[in-house]
């Protein structure tokens, strides 16, 4: 469990307190959100080496894991920040998307903490909240700006004309970003999340070693495609038959492969719209090649959260769900949507 200790927390009547709960895949994560940015309480409890032995995330094992750490985890929470339920003003809660039974253990626990100490509930897509992400520690990104989001379940780049005001200009084909990591570990033999294997080897590798295929790098279209990379990786890793694979190389390669594909759209989204102005969020954004390409791009400039706020947790859930009820979004009825994709809250905006 990853936890920020704040011994003396002071608080007023009118700050602000949000509750953000996490539960889309396979991290529980619990924040409490002093109004917009000041974050008193985070935790995480992480099912990654639950997961790894099987190669990937066991969805009903995920749920029952949920199921068993939330409720810990809020009660933590609310003893680490030394307030009671009556004391928050809001809950916010991933509704989707994500897997069903993990969404549904956050949806009902926030249900039924929102009943008990009355205090308001707000639903939020899972993909405004790593949109929110970079905005933690940012005080100067501000609309209009573009969300590049890769994580493991998406990859896509999204036109912020203002808070709840979003355009999806593009998105993968196929696989995501994170997803081709993790697939190309598999094929490496190295365990679950591929991600972060990946990265940590290519340090040791040569990144012009193999020529791998750009995907759709020369296309006019704001469009990704990872599933014919991957299997280039495949072929290439299969000629060596398992005798002295070059694992550092072959890492470095396809990274490269992955962040140039990924950098072609970025560039080729800020020419088209204009907006010099990039975040990069989702578990992906935490990878030190696509970090170093953004952060060293010419021709825009780029925001990107923490390290370890790029992957899921309720920070960014807390933040997306304040903001959201500040422009007056108000649902009635909050409820699990594991194919939640609108990013707009349609007809409940205020004056919408
Ligand atoms: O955002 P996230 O925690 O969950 C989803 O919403 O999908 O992203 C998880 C994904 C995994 O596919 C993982 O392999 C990838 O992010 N990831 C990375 C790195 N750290 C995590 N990919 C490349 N480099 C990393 N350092
Ligand atoms: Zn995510």
């Amino acid at each position: 469990m990853l936890g920020l200790n704040l011994s003396r927390i002071v608080l007023s009547v009118d700050d602000m307190l949000t509750l953000g709960i996490e539960t889309s895949c396979d991290d529980t994560g619990v924040a409490v959100l002093k109004d917009n940015r000041e974050v008193l309480c985070e935790l995480l409890s992480s099912q990654i080496k639950d997961h790894s032995r099987f190669g990937g995330v066991i969805p009903e094992f995920a749920a029952r894991k949920h199921l068993e750490n939330l409720l810990p985890l809020v009660n933590a929470a609310m003893s680490e920040c030394n307030i009671t339920g009556k004391d928050l003003d809001l809950i916010a809660v991933t509704r989707g998307p994500g897997l069903m039974g993990s969404l549904i253990v956050g949806v009902m626990t926030a249900r039924a903490l929102s009943q008990v100490w009355n205090v308001p509930l707000i639903g939020v897509n899972h993909l405004e909240g790593h949109l929110f992400a970079p905005l933690i520690e940012a005080q100067d990104l501000e609309p209009p700006f573009l969300s590049l989001i890769v994580s493991g379940g998406h990859t896509e780049i999204i036109r912020v004309d203002a808070f709840g005001q979003y355009e999806l200009l593009g998105q993968t084909r196929d696989d995501a970003a994170g997803e081709a990591y993790d697939k190309a570990a598999r094929i490496l033999g190295l365990k679950y999340p591929g991600g972060p294997e990946i990265d940590r080897l290519a340090g040791a590798g040569d990144p012009h070693a193999f020529d791998f295929p750009i995907p759709l790098k020369h296309t006019n279209n704001i469009e990704f495609s990872f599933s014919g990379l991957k299997t280039a990786l495949l072929w290439q890793a299969k000629k060596y038959d398992g005798v002295n694979v070059p694992v550092n190389d072959l890492c470095a390669s396809f990274q490269r492969a992955v962040t140039e594909a990924l950098m072609a759209k970025v560039n080729l989204a800020v020419r088209l719209t204009g907006i010099k102005r990039v975040s990069a969020s989702g578990g992906v954004a935490a990878n030190s090649a696509l970090r170093e390409a953004l952060m060293t791009a010419k021709g825009f400039r780029a925001w990107l959260p923490e390290v370890n706020r790029c992957t899921d947790n309720a920070v960014m859930v807390a933040m997306a769900g304040h903001n959201a009820w500040l422009r007056g979004v108000r649902t009635d009825e909050v409820s699990a949507d594991p194919s939640l994709h609108d990013l707009q809250y349609k007809n409940t905006e205020k004056g919408a």
